[in-house]
Protein backbone atom coordinates (compact mmCIF):
# COMPACT_ATOMS: atom_id res chain seq x y z
CA UNK A 1 0.00 0.00 0.00
CA UNK A 2 1.63 3.35 -1.04
CA UNK A 3 0.51 5.60 1.37
CA UNK A 4 0.20 9.30 0.40
CA UNK A 5 -0.47 11.01 3.55
CA UNK A 6 -0.79 9.73 7.49
CA UNK A 7 -3.00 11.48 9.97
CA UNK A 8 -3.46 10.62 13.45
CA UNK A 9 -6.66 11.83 14.62
CA UNK A 10 -7.61 11.70 18.23
CA UNK A 11 -9.72 12.65 21.10
CA UNK A 12 -7.83 12.46 24.33
CA UNK A 13 -8.80 14.82 27.27
CA UNK A 14 -6.11 12.95 29.31
CA UNK A 15 -3.63 12.61 26.58
CA UNK A 16 -3.28 9.08 26.96
CA UNK A 17 -5.21 8.13 23.67
CA UNK A 18 -2.87 10.62 22.17
CA UNK A 19 0.03 8.96 22.67
CA UNK A 20 -0.93 5.91 21.39
CA UNK A 21 -2.33 6.77 18.31
CA UNK A 22 0.79 9.50 17.69
CA UNK A 23 2.99 6.17 18.54
CA UNK A 24 0.75 4.53 16.01
CA UNK A 25 0.33 6.52 13.12
CA UNK A 26 4.39 7.86 13.58
CA UNK A 27 5.33 4.08 12.83
CA UNK A 28 3.64 4.24 9.60
CA UNK A 29 5.53 7.95 8.72
CA UNK A 30 7.79 9.78 11.16
CA UNK A 31 5.94 13.06 9.22
CA UNK A 32 2.55 11.97 10.47
CA UNK A 33 -0.44 14.63 10.97
CA UNK A 34 -1.87 15.00 14.77
CA UNK A 35 -5.34 16.56 14.33
CA UNK A 36 -6.86 17.21 18.18
CA UNK A 37 -10.28 16.79 18.31
CA UNK A 38 -10.39 16.85 22.16
CA UNK A 39 -10.60 21.00 21.95
CA UNK A 40 -14.38 22.68 21.88
CA UNK A 41 -13.18 24.85 19.83
CA UNK A 42 -10.49 23.50 17.67
CA UNK A 43 -12.68 20.27 17.65
CA UNK A 44 -13.56 19.75 14.18
CA UNK A 45 -11.51 18.72 11.18
CA UNK A 46 -12.24 19.29 7.17
CA UNK A 47 -10.00 17.45 5.30
CA UNK A 48 -10.37 15.88 1.90
CA UNK A 49 -9.42 12.24 2.60
CA UNK A 50 -7.91 10.05 -0.69
CA UNK A 51 -7.38 6.09 -0.39
CA UNK A 52 -3.87 6.98 -0.94
CA UNK A 53 -4.36 7.89 2.93
CA UNK A 54 -3.94 6.35 6.20
CA UNK A 55 -5.90 7.55 8.99
CA UNK A 56 -5.04 6.67 12.71
CA UNK A 57 -8.42 7.47 14.74
CA UNK A 58 -8.57 6.79 18.64
CA UNK A 59 -10.79 7.36 21.50
CA UNK A 60 -11.50 6.43 24.96
CA UNK A 61 -13.82 4.69 26.39
CA UNK A 62 -16.55 5.99 28.89
CA UNK A 63 -18.86 3.42 29.97
CA UNK A 64 -18.38 0.80 27.56
CA UNK A 65 -18.80 3.89 24.73
CA UNK A 66 -16.28 6.23 22.93
CA UNK A 67 -17.81 9.74 24.68
CA UNK A 68 -20.88 11.26 22.73
CA UNK A 69 -18.86 14.51 21.74
CA UNK A 70 -16.19 12.29 20.80
CA UNK A 71 -18.54 10.92 18.39
CA UNK A 72 -20.01 13.77 16.95
CA UNK A 73 -17.19 15.69 16.07
CA UNK A 74 -15.73 11.69 14.27
CA UNK A 75 -18.88 11.82 12.52
CA UNK A 76 -17.89 14.53 10.61
CA UNK A 77 -15.10 13.62 9.26
CA UNK A 78 -15.37 12.03 5.78
CA UNK A 79 -13.15 9.58 3.77
CA UNK A 80 -13.25 8.14 0.39
CA UNK A 81 -12.55 4.15 0.82
CA UNK A 82 -9.92 5.71 3.04
CA UNK A 83 -7.81 2.75 5.11
CA UNK A 84 -8.27 3.57 8.45
CA UNK A 85 -6.61 1.75 11.61
CA UNK A 86 -8.66 2.02 14.92
CA UNK A 87 -8.13 2.03 18.41
CA UNK A 88 -10.02 2.70 21.64
CA UNK A 89 -8.13 3.18 24.99
CA UNK A 90 -9.41 2.11 28.50
CA UNK A 91 -8.67 1.88 32.33
CA UNK A 92 -8.24 -1.66 32.43
CA UNK A 93 -12.05 -2.39 33.06
CA UNK A 94 -13.99 -2.98 29.87
CA UNK A 95 -14.83 -1.35 26.46
CA UNK A 96 -17.69 -3.33 25.92
CA UNK A 97 -19.49 -1.75 22.65
CA UNK A 98 -16.83 1.05 22.14
CA UNK A 99 -14.27 -0.50 19.49
CA UNK A 100 -17.00 -1.72 17.70
CA UNK A 101 -18.95 1.80 17.79
CA UNK A 102 -16.08 3.50 16.32
CA UNK A 103 -15.57 0.63 13.19
CA UNK A 104 -19.49 1.92 12.55
CA UNK A 105 -18.99 5.39 12.66
CA UNK A 106 -15.87 5.15 10.29
CA UNK A 107 -17.08 3.00 7.37
CA UNK A 108 -20.18 4.76 7.56
CA UNK A 109 -18.18 7.89 6.43
CA UNK A 110 -16.16 5.95 3.68
CA UNK A 111 -13.17 4.75 5.92
CA UNK A 112 -12.12 1.01 5.29
CA UNK A 113 -10.86 -0.59 8.40
CA UNK A 114 -7.49 -2.15 8.19
CA UNK A 115 -6.73 -3.19 11.88
CA UNK A 116 -8.01 -2.47 15.25
CA UNK A 117 -6.46 -2.21 18.76
CA UNK A 118 -8.03 -2.08 22.36
CA UNK A 119 -5.58 -0.71 24.71
CA UNK A 120 -5.08 -0.60 28.31
CA UNK A 121 -4.26 2.94 29.81
CA UNK A 122 -3.95 4.28 33.32
CA UNK A 123 -8.26 5.09 34.58
CA UNK A 124 -8.01 8.09 34.45
CA UNK A 125 -10.46 8.88 36.97
CA UNK A 126 -9.09 6.21 39.68
CA UNK A 127 -5.72 6.17 38.67
CA UNK A 128 -5.18 3.42 40.83
CA UNK A 129 -6.30 1.01 38.22
CA UNK A 130 -4.03 0.43 35.26
CA UNK A 131 -1.65 2.56 36.73
CA UNK A 132 0.98 3.31 34.54
CA UNK A 133 -0.08 1.93 31.38
CA UNK A 134 0.60 1.53 28.76
CA UNK A 135 3.96 0.61 30.15
CA UNK A 136 7.01 -1.08 28.29
CA UNK A 137 5.65 -4.10 28.02
CA UNK A 138 2.21 -2.54 26.42
CA UNK A 139 4.65 -0.44 23.66
CA UNK A 140 6.11 -3.62 22.40
CA UNK A 141 3.33 -5.15 21.88
CA UNK A 142 1.62 -1.95 20.04
CA UNK A 143 2.12 -3.27 16.90
CA UNK A 144 -0.32 -3.64 14.26
CA UNK A 145 -1.94 -6.04 12.05
CA UNK A 146 -8.12 -6.57 7.54
CA UNK A 147 -10.84 -6.69 10.47
CA UNK A 148 -13.13 -9.60 10.53
CA UNK A 149 -15.16 -9.61 13.84
CA UNK A 150 -14.77 -6.60 16.52
CA UNK A 151 -16.59 -7.79 19.70
CA UNK A 152 -19.45 -5.74 20.94
CA UNK A 153 -23.69 -5.26 20.41
CA UNK A 154 -25.94 -3.43 18.57
CA UNK A 155 -27.98 -1.40 19.76
CA UNK A 156 -25.15 -0.32 22.06
CA UNK A 157 -25.43 -0.33 25.59
CA UNK A 158 -26.46 2.70 27.29
CA UNK A 159 -24.35 5.18 28.87
CA UNK A 160 -25.88 8.30 30.53
CA UNK A 161 -22.43 9.58 32.01
CA UNK A 162 -21.41 9.75 35.99
CA UNK A 163 -22.26 12.16 38.58
CA UNK A 164 -18.82 13.58 38.94
CA UNK A 165 -18.43 17.01 38.05
CA UNK A 166 -15.04 18.87 38.56
CA UNK A 167 -15.15 22.05 40.47
CA UNK A 168 -12.97 24.96 41.45
CA UNK A 169 -11.82 25.30 45.12
CA UNK A 170 -10.48 28.72 46.64
CA UNK A 171 -6.82 27.63 44.77
CA UNK A 172 -8.56 28.54 41.73
CA UNK A 173 -7.05 31.73 39.91
CA UNK A 174 -9.46 32.28 37.05
CA UNK A 175 -6.81 31.92 34.78
CA UNK A 176 -9.15 30.75 31.97
CA UNK A 177 -7.16 27.41 31.33
CA UNK A 178 -10.01 24.69 32.25
CA UNK A 179 -12.42 26.96 30.36
CA UNK A 180 -10.00 26.80 27.22
CA UNK A 181 -9.24 23.57 27.49
CA UNK A 182 -12.66 22.21 28.42
CA UNK A 183 -13.90 19.43 25.58
CA UNK A 184 -17.27 19.94 25.86
CA UNK A 185 -17.19 23.98 26.91
CA UNK A 186 -18.50 23.14 30.37
CA UNK A 187 -16.51 26.09 32.24
CA UNK A 188 -18.36 29.64 32.01
CA UNK A 189 -15.16 32.08 31.72
CA UNK A 190 -17.17 34.96 34.20
CA UNK A 191 -16.73 32.17 37.15
CA UNK A 192 -14.44 29.10 36.52
CA UNK A 193 -15.33 27.55 39.55
CA UNK A 194 -18.47 26.45 38.54
CA UNK A 195 -19.12 23.80 35.96
CA UNK A 196 -22.35 23.53 33.68
CA UNK A 197 -23.22 20.18 34.93
CA UNK A 198 -25.53 19.07 31.90
CA UNK A 199 -22.48 19.70 29.66
CA UNK A 200 -19.74 18.37 31.26
CA UNK A 201 -17.89 14.47 30.35
CA UNK A 202 -16.31 13.98 33.59
CA UNK A 203 -13.09 13.34 31.21
CA UNK A 204 -10.63 14.88 34.06
CA UNK A 205 -8.85 16.97 31.27
CA UNK A 206 -9.32 20.04 33.69
CA UNK A 207 -8.65 18.04 37.14
CA UNK A 208 -5.44 16.61 35.61
CA UNK A 209 -4.46 19.88 33.92
CA UNK A 210 -5.10 22.80 36.01
CA UNK A 211 -1.69 24.53 36.58
CA UNK A 212 -2.99 25.35 40.46
CA UNK A 213 -4.53 21.78 40.82
CA UNK A 214 -7.51 23.81 42.24
CA UNK A 215 -10.01 21.58 40.32
CA UNK A 216 -11.25 18.17 41.83
CA UNK A 217 -14.90 15.79 42.30
CA UNK A 218 -16.68 15.43 45.30
CA UNK A 219 -14.59 13.11 47.70
CA UNK A 220 -17.21 11.25 48.78
CA UNK A 221 -18.45 9.73 45.60
CA UNK A 222 -14.92 9.53 44.29
CA UNK A 223 -14.27 7.50 46.73
CA UNK A 224 -17.21 5.05 46.45
CA UNK A 225 -16.50 5.07 42.93
CA UNK A 226 -12.66 4.78 43.31
CA UNK A 227 -13.74 1.39 46.16
CA UNK A 228 -15.70 -0.27 43.49
CA UNK A 229 -13.53 0.31 40.57
CA UNK A 230 -10.46 -1.06 42.78
CA UNK A 231 -12.46 -4.26 43.80
CA UNK A 232 -13.59 -5.34 40.21
CA UNK A 233 -10.39 -4.15 38.08
CA UNK A 234 -7.50 -4.31 39.91
CA UNK A 235 -6.14 -7.28 37.19
CA UNK A 236 -4.02 -6.68 34.40
CA UNK A 237 -6.41 -6.77 31.80
CA UNK A 238 -4.99 -7.54 27.92
CA UNK A 239 -4.19 -5.57 25.03
CA UNK A 240 -6.44 -6.42 21.92
CA UNK A 241 -5.77 -6.85 18.65
CA UNK A 242 -8.25 -7.27 15.70
CA UNK A 243 -7.38 -8.52 11.92
C1 LIG B 1 -16.23 9.47 32.35
C2 LIG B 1 -15.30 8.28 32.20
C3 LIG B 1 -15.81 7.00 31.98
C4 LIG B 1 -14.93 5.90 31.82
N1 LIG B 1 -15.44 4.66 31.56
C5 LIG B 1 -14.58 3.59 31.42
C6 LIG B 1 -15.08 2.28 31.11
O1 LIG B 1 -16.28 2.06 30.89
N2 LIG B 1 -14.19 1.24 31.06
C7 LIG B 1 -12.84 1.42 31.29
O2 LIG B 1 -12.10 0.44 31.29
N3 LIG B 1 -12.32 2.66 31.50
C8 LIG B 1 -13.15 3.75 31.56
N4 LIG B 1 -12.64 5.01 31.77
C9 LIG B 1 -11.17 5.20 31.74
C10 LIG B 1 -10.71 5.75 30.39
O3 LIG B 1 -11.30 5.01 29.31
C11 LIG B 1 -9.19 5.65 30.23
O4 LIG B 1 -8.55 6.20 31.32
C12 LIG B 1 -8.74 6.32 28.93
O5 LIG B 1 -7.44 5.90 28.61
C13 LIG B 1 -8.73 7.85 29.01
O6 LIG B 1 -8.29 8.37 27.76
P1 LIG B 1 -7.59 9.79 27.60
O7 LIG B 1 -6.35 9.77 28.46
O8 LIG B 1 -7.23 9.87 26.14
O9 LIG B 1 -8.56 10.85 28.05
C14 LIG B 1 -13.51 6.11 31.92
C15 LIG B 1 -13.00 7.40 32.15
C16 LIG B 1 -13.88 8.48 32.29
C17 LIG B 1 -13.30 9.85 32.50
Amino acid sequence: MKIANTMGIYFSPTEHTREMVQHIAEAFNRNAHLHDLTSYERGNLEYDFTRQDLVVVGAPVYGGRIPALAAERLQQIKGAQTPAIILVSYGNRAYEDALLELKNILEQNQFVIIGAAALIAEHSIVHEVGQDRPDDADWQEIGLSQVEHIPGNVPYRTYNGIPLTPKGDHNCVKCGFCVRECPAGAIPAADPQKTDSKRCISCMRCVTYCPQQARSVNRLLLGMVSHKLRKKCSMRCKNEFFI
